[in-house]
């Protein structure tokens, strides 16, 4: 990758530290990783929903939107997902910076990736869930109607289908995404939030 090796890095006066002061709670990254269709982005969804309802500063970057502006020139390659998840990276990098508590939604099925990802933060500031929900079930809940056309062939390199998720080895947690109700998964995530002291006890 090209580095832009004539730049002076520009310190700020208006620190993370300073902002989290400010926001009364802590920054950090929820990096949600599992299969299509696992919940992820529900999920992230609701426990961003919850947290604002706290008075938390928060931002849900989700794959499917993603792809849409930032990615849009990426496609589902194993190179393609890296560099995906590389910007995703870089941008949650910046919120935490900005004192935001960041969900990020992609299925990031590649440990490599993930890992470079973890390594770009402090150990406090990226936790890692993994949404657990058995093929099976995805396929069946089908919202997205893309596991029957990468089963006829239509949708190539599908993860879970035609191409591969690797499962987390050491995740932060793991939530039965698959079963659970919403609202317990939701209590899961926040409890690991309490527990972190990144929001208050309450
Ligand atoms: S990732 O693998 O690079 O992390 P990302 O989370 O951004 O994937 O995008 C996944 C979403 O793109 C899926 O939820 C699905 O809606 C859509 N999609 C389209 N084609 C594929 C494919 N071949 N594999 C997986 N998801 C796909």
């Amino acid at each position: 990758m090209k580095k832009s090796i004539d730049t002076v890095w520009h310190h700020a006066t208006v620190t993370r530290v300073r902002r989290e002061q400010m926001n009364a709670h802590r920054s950090v990254v929820l990096w949600f990783t599992g299969l299509s269709g696992s919940g992820k982005s529900t999920l992230a969804h609701a426990v961003e929903e919850c947290l604002y309802g706290h008075g938390c500063r928060t931002f849900v970057l989700d794959g499917d939107n993603i792809r849409h502006g930032l990615c849009a020139d990426l496609g589902f390659s194993l190179e393609d997902r890296s560099e995906n998840i590389r910007r995703i990276g870089e941008v949650s990098k910046l919120l935490v910076e900005a004192g935001v508590i960041v969900l990020t939604a992609f299925i990031s099925p590649y440990r490599q990736d993930r890992e470079r990802t973890r390594n770009l933060f402090l150990h406090d500031d990226f936790i890692e869930i993994f949404c657990d929900a058995p093929l099976e079930v995805c396929e069946q809940r089908d919202v997205k109607g893309l596991y029957a056309r990468a089963r006829a062939g239509e949708v190539k390199e599908f993860t879970g289908i035609s191409s591969p998720y690797e499962i987390p080895i050491n995740p932060d947690l793991t939530i039965n995404t698959g079963s659970l109700p919403l609202d317990e998964c939701v209590e899961q995530v926040l409890a690991v939030l309490r527990v972190r002291g990144i929001i208050p006890n309450q």
